[in-house]
């Protein structure tokens, strides 16, 4: 039950409210609050479908161990490929990357991924925070495309690791990267703009 109180003062938290204003939504004291949040007492069970409404969360989410990221530990998957892709469009779309409203590519929105050399994950519990993917000959030659992280899970090292460990897996390769607005985060990670890896010219894709 202390984990239902913690849950609680994350999300007050982060809708920026008070104990005093919680507690007057609900119809009881702000000692009650704080009490939960310090893992003295639970609310009652009637209460709970009312405070899961008021953060806008699943009932399930209140009881998880969880849902605070800073607390989260991140696991790291460098086998898998087929990442659900549910979660993969779901994370595209949060960062902008796939309009909300086309699902055309829903249930094979994973492909991209599966039909890669290397798939890097991160993940919070079952939940998909983050993704890379390399294209690459193994020895001399690896592009690396899609490093995404959740925007709730950013700031946190997550991106680091994801490419650091892209780089492990063929550490001689030439690595080459495209990016508008990241620079300074390769940069970081020992890529460097250069002359030796020429102009980059494209064909855009079809798809996005
Ligand atoms: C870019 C992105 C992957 C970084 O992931 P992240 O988990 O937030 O980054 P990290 O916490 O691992 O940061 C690693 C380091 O890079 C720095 N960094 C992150 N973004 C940066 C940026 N845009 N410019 C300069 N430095 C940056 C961090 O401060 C940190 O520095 P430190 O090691 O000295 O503390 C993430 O912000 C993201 O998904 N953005 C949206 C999608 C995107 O643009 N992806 C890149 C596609 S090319």
């Amino acid at each position: 039950m202390v984990i239902i109180g913690e849950n609680i003062r994350y999300l007050r938290m982060k809708k920026g409210v008070t104990q005093e204003e919680l507690a007057v939504h609900l119809g009881i004291t702000h000692q009650s609050v704080s009490k939960w949040e310090n893992g003295v007492t639970a609310p009652d069970l009637q209460l709970i479908p009312t405070i899961a409404e008021y953060f806008g969360v699943t009932i399930d989410t209140l009881f998880k161990a969880s849902i605070d990221p800073d607390k989260v530990i991140i696991t790291y998957n460098d086998i898998r490929k087929d990442l659900p892709n549910t979660q993969l469009r779901y994370l595209f779309v949060k960062l902008g990357w796939c309009p909300e409203d086309d699902f055309s590519h829903a249930d094979r929105f994973n492909n991209p991924f599966i039909n890669s050399t290397l798939v890097i994950s991160a993940w919070a519990g079952e939940r998909l925070v983050g993704c890379a993917r390399v294209l690459s000959d193994k020895i001399v030659r690896s592009v690396i495309h899609d490093v995404a992280v959740d925007p709730e899970y950013q700031g946190k090292g997550i991106g680091k690791n994801l490419v650091k460990r892209c780089l492990q897996h063929y550490p001689k390769s030439e690595w080459l990267v495209s990016t508008e607005t990241q620079t300074g985060f390769y940069k970081k990670l020992g890529f460097s703009e250069s002359d030796k890896a020429g102009i980059f010219l494209h064909i855009p894709s079809k798809y996005f």
